[in-house]
C-alpha cells in the first residue's frame, strides 16, 4: 500500500490551491459549487482519505513532534525512534530528533529549541536530575512523554520496561547454569536503567540464597562499546581461577565490547566465560559469538509513547495520565547456552496503569 494521497496532490489534480481543496473540506460554503464538484471529483479519483487526527492536532503548532534520546549511537534508540515515526507518520506528523549525550546543559538546548519550534509534544528519555524543566514544559501546554523512564509523581505519561526484572531473569539464568562468581559490568550507576538492572541481579540471588558477594560491581563512566572493552582488559588480566565465570552487562554494547576483548585475549565465550546482555539490538545476534540479551520491546515502546503523545495531544480534556510497563523477555544464545541454540525465555508483556 503507497503513501496516503496528499491534500497537495488533490489540489494539483483538481487545478487549485492547497488553500481551495482546505476550504472546500473545512468551509464549503465560501467555494464556488462548480469548484466545489471539481475537487470532490479529484478526491473520488485520487482516494484522498482527510488524516481526521492530524486536522484535530492543535492548530499554530508545527507538525513535528520532537524525540530526545540519551545517545544516538546507541542502536536501542534508533530502534525506539523508528516505532516513533512510524506512529507519527500516520498522523502526518515527522519527528525531530535530539541526542543529549546524556549531558543535561545539551538537553536543555534540545528542548528550548523545540518549545520555540512550537512542536506538538516531546518524548524524552531524560538525564538523571532533570527535574522540573519537563513539568514547566507540560504547563505552558507541550505533552511531555517518558520513554524508557517512569514518572513519579504520574504527573506525565511514561512508558518503561520492567529493568529489575530484566535484571533478574538475566543473572536467574546464570544462577541456573551454576556460575557462582558473577559480574555485572555497566553504569554510571546514577542511570536509572543501570541500577534497576543491578537491583534485580540482586534479587535474583538473594532468591537463591547466595548473598551480594557472589556478584562483583564493575562500574563503567559509559553504556558502550570502548567500556565494555575496558571492563573486558580488566577481567582478562585476573588469574583463570579468580575471574568471574558469568558476567551480565547492563546493555548489549558494553555485551559485545567485553566480547571482542575476551576474544582478543584467547578466553572462550561461553566455555571460559558466559555473556549476557540487555536491549537485544540486532547486533546481538549476528556477533561472532551470538548474543545472549534481555529483549526490550524497542519499536513497541516507540508505538506506545507517541501514541500516548497523540492522545494528549488531541484527546479529550482532562487527559488521564498513563504509565505504561512492559515486561521484558531473556534470549538465550551461545554467548551463555549450556547447548547450542536460541530459547526465548518469557513472553514481552504489557501492563498499563493510570495515574491517578
Ligand atoms: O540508555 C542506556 C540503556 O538504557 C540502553 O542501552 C537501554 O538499555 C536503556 O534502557
Amino acid at each position: 500500500m503507497g503513501a496516503p494521497v496528499s491534500i497537495k496532490e488533490v489540489a494539483a489534480h483538481a487545478g487549485v490551491s492547497v488553500g481551495t481543496v482546505s476550504n472546500v473540506l473545512n468551509r464549503p460554503d465560501i467555494v464556488a459549487k462548480a469548484t466545489r464538484e471539481r475537487v470532490h471529483a479529484a478526491i473520488k479519483a485520487l482516494g484522498f482519505v482527510r488524516n481526521e487526527s492530524a486536522r484535530q492536532l492543535r492548530a499554530g503548532r508545527s507538525r513535528m513532534i520532537g524525540l530526545v534520546v540519551l545517545d544516538v549511537a546507541n542502536p536501542f534508540f534508533t530502534d525506539i525512534a523508528l516505532g516513533v515515526e512510524e506512529e507519527a507518520n500516520r498522523s502526518g506528523l515527522s519527528v525531530m530528533l535530539c541526542n543529549s549525550a546524556d549531558q543535561l546543559p545539551k538537553q536543555a538546548r534540545h528542548l528550548e529549541l523545540l518549545e520555540e519550534q512550537r512542536v506538538q509534544g516531546i518524548l524524552i528519555t531524560p538525564v538523571a536530575g532533570t527535574g522540573e524543566h519537563l513539568t514547566r514544559l507540560q504547563r505552558s501546554g507541550t505533552p511531555v512523554i517518558l520513554v524508557d523512564s517512569r514518572s513519579t509523581s504520574g504527573g506525565l505519561c511514561a512508558v518503561a520496561v520492567d529493568d529489575v526484572l530484566g535484571g533478574d531473569l538475566a543473572v536467574s539464568h546464570l544462577l541456573k547454569a551454576r556460575h557462582k562468581r558473577l559480574a555485572y559490568v555497566g553504569g554510571p550507576l546514577a542511570i536509572r536503567q543501570v541500577s534497576d538492572r543491578h537491583d534485580g541481579a540482586i534479587r535474583a540471588l538473594r532468591r537463591a540464597g547466595l548473598g551480594a558477594e557472589h556478584l562483583t560491581m564493575i562500574e563503567t563512566p559509559a553504556l558502550n562499546v570502548a567500556a565494555g572493552q575496558q571492563a573486558g582488559s580488566a577481567i582478562a588480566k585476573l588469574a583463570a581461577g579468580q575471574r568471574p565465570t558469568g558476567v551480565f552487562c547492563a546493555n548489549d554494547l558494553i555485551a559485545l565490547g567485553l566480547l571482542q576483548e575476551m576474544t582478543k585475549h584467547g578466553i572462550r565465550v561461553p566455555e571460559d566465560i558466559a555473556i549476557v546482555g540487555y536491549d537485544d539490538i540486532e547486533f546481538a545476534a549476528a556477533a561472532a559469538v551470538p548474543l545472549s540479551s534481555v529483549r526490550q520491546p524497542r519499536r513497541q515502546l516507540g508505538h506506545t509513547a507517541a501514541r500516548l503523545l497523540l492522545e494528549e495531544a488531541i484527546g479529550e480534556d482532562p487527559h488521564t495520565h498513563q504509565q505504561v510497563m512492559f515486561e521484558p523477555e531473556l534470549v538465550v544464545r551461545q554467548s551463555s547456552a549450556e547447548h547450542r541454540g536460541t530459547q526465548r525465555v518469557r513472553r514481552t508483556r504489557q501492563r498499563q496503569y493510570e495515574s491517578p
